[in-house]
């Protein structure tokens, strides 16, 4: 067993248990987006950022292995500033029209966000001027890239559990984004209608579609 200190409390975990899961075993919540209990770790939304003593950065817990004597802060002046800067730059790029979204009030971004006592934004507005595509071809689901955080969830749930791999990530950096085959619509490459994708995405970006009146 590998012992570590969490918010001052001695906990104790199997090897391989990451920084996330210990601070679980003690009740202690830390805000998550990019992971998923069914998914390889991916690390790449930060939100769940943590304090290690000693360390020159802040860690990502959910992609961190808890090791022996470790010292952790989930909760100080220096994860929670860290943490609403890395909220306020996803919304930043981010139609946040929550009121006409149909994830509204079941959106895991609109709660953390909910979380922050926002003011003025310290980052400039993006999405107004960024030409996102809404792909509404899908017989299944609506696909808006205005609402997506590049948290990859979906594209981990096609590839490792239902081995179809419709959609990838494409380009790198401010250009990112979830594509598929050529950025084709998703009505032409080889997705199928499975909804698992739908089913894991923590935002709007990807939505069921209603076929009631
Ligand atoms: S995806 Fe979430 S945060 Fe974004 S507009 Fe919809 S409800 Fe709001
Ligand atoms: S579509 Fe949803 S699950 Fe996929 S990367 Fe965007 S926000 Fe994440
Ligand atoms: S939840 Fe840990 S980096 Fe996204």
């Amino acid at each position: 067993m590998i012992n570590l200190k969490i918010n001052d409390h001695q906990v104790s975990v199997a090897e391989g248990t990451t920084v996330l899961d210990a601070a679980k075993k003690l009740g202690l919540n830390i805000p998550t987006l990019c992971n998923h209990k069914d998914l390889c770790v991916a690390g790449n939304c930060r939100v769940c950022v943590v304090e290690m003593v000693g360390a020159r950065t802040l860690i990502a817990s959910c992609a961190m292995p808890a090791s022996e004597g470790m010292e952790i802060y989930t909760n100080s002046l220096k994860v929670r500033n860290a943490r609403k800067h890395i909220v306020e730059l996803l919304l930043s790029e981010h139609r946040a029209d929550c009121r006409k979204c149909y994830k509204n009030q079941n959106c895991e971004l609109q709660t953390l966000a909910n979380e922050f006592p926002f003011g003025e934004h310290i980052f400039l507005d993006l999405a107004e001027n960024r030409p996102y595509k809404i792909d509404r071809s899908s017989p299944s689901f609506i696909k808006d890239d205005s609402k997506c955080i590049r948290c990859q969830r979906c594209v981990r749930k096609c590839a490792e559990l239902q081995h179809v791999s419709a959609i990838a990530v494409a380009n790198k950096g401010g250009h990112q984004k979830i594509s598929s085959f050529h950025d084709r619509p998703m009505s032409a490459v080889v997705c199928t209608n499975c909804g698992q994708c739908v089913n894991r995405c923590p935002t709007g970006a990807l939505t069921e579609k209603t076929y009631i009146d």
